[in-house]
């Protein structure tokens, strides 16, 4: 079985499929479009996007063009920080759904934490009571805030999105995931592209004749995270795939735990909201 058919139970029954595609800056119109045809002929199954990114469009365009059917393919959007009230948010789902000509969206996630996140929630479990909605979720959350978020919540979160790779481990915030039954899912997971610099990742790629990129998605992938690595390249589509004829043995993974943090990303604790 390909990675792609791989699927993760969320707490609510539904169901994610583990390896993804992400989109972000994807946003040149031929370019995003030719990925999306590439992507889905080779099986991709999940297409990560996001208001922000300004690609709904194209994306709908490609998957329509494709001709698979709408059912097989898992679709996470989010909503963007300035969108964050009550209201705004309302709207801002449907934006999303007409820019991606569906009558449903199988995952939404708040983007960042704003100071109107809990505002947020409540507009999105309302859209899931209306079926606008499939499973709704977080993305860069922190600790502190879903801590906030299920004292306040009539639907538990299915997921945490943020930035997860060798060299940001983050291992507080996964077991707290983990413990409460919340999924996992990794940006960055290349290090935006960054993976080839790092030295720990080179002495794998070149135990294993697998390149670095592959080395960091294996990482993720069999600690049970989701995974979404953006390319614009259709080989790269394929290459980051192969990944399940190796597998990281634990020293391996300590090896990789000895690579000094990074992170490429904003930081939610000091993000200018
Ligand atoms: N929730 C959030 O706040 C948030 C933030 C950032 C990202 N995301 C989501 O997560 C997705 C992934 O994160 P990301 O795009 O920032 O970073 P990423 O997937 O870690 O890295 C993407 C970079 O790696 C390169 N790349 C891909 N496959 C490669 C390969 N096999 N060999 C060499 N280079 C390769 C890509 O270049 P080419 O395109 O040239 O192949 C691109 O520059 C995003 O696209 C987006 O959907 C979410």
């Amino acid at each position: 079985m390909s990675v792609l058919n791989k699927k993760i139970k969320f707490n609510n029954g539904e169901e994610i499929p583990q390896f993804g595609l992400g989109t972000y800056k994807l946003d040149d119109e031929k370019a995003t479009y030719d990925v999306i045809i590439a992507a889905l002929k080779a099986g991709y199954l999940h297409i990560d996007t996001a208001q922000i990114y300004g690609n709904q469009k194209l994306i709908a365009k490609a998957l329509k063009d494709s001709q698979v059917p709408r059912e097989q393919i898992f679709i996470t959007s989010k909503i963007w920080n300035s969108d964050h009230g009550y209201e705004e948010t309302k709207k801002a789902i449907d934006r999303i759904l007409a820019e991606l000509e569906i009558t449903y969206i199988d995952l939404v996630l708040i983007h960042w934490p704003t100071p109107k996140r809990l505002e947020c929630w409540k507009a999105l479990e309302e859209a899931v009571a209306a079926k606008k909605i499939r499973s709704i979720g977080l993305s860069n959350f922190q600790i502190v805030h879903i801590e906030e978020l299920l004292k306040n919540c009539q639907i538990k979160p299915v997921i945490n999105q943020f930035e997860l790779h060798p060299a940001l481990q983050r291992k507080d915030l996964v077991k707290y995931l983990q413990d409460n039954d919340i999924v996992v899912e990794s940006w960055g997971t290349l290090i935006r592209g960054k993976c080839f610099e790092v030295e720990q990742v080179k002495v794998l790629a070149e135990k294993y004749q697998k390149s670095p990129a592959q080395i960091c998605l294996r990482w993720a992938f069999q600690q049970g995270f989701v995974i979404i690595p953006k390319s614009s390249k259709p080989h790269r589509l394929i290459e980051n795939t192969e990944i399940e004829d190796f597998a990281l043995t634990a020293e391996d993974m300590a090896l990789l735990a000895t690579i000094p943090e990074y992170r490429d990303g904003p930081d939610p604790d000091n993000f200018d909201f």
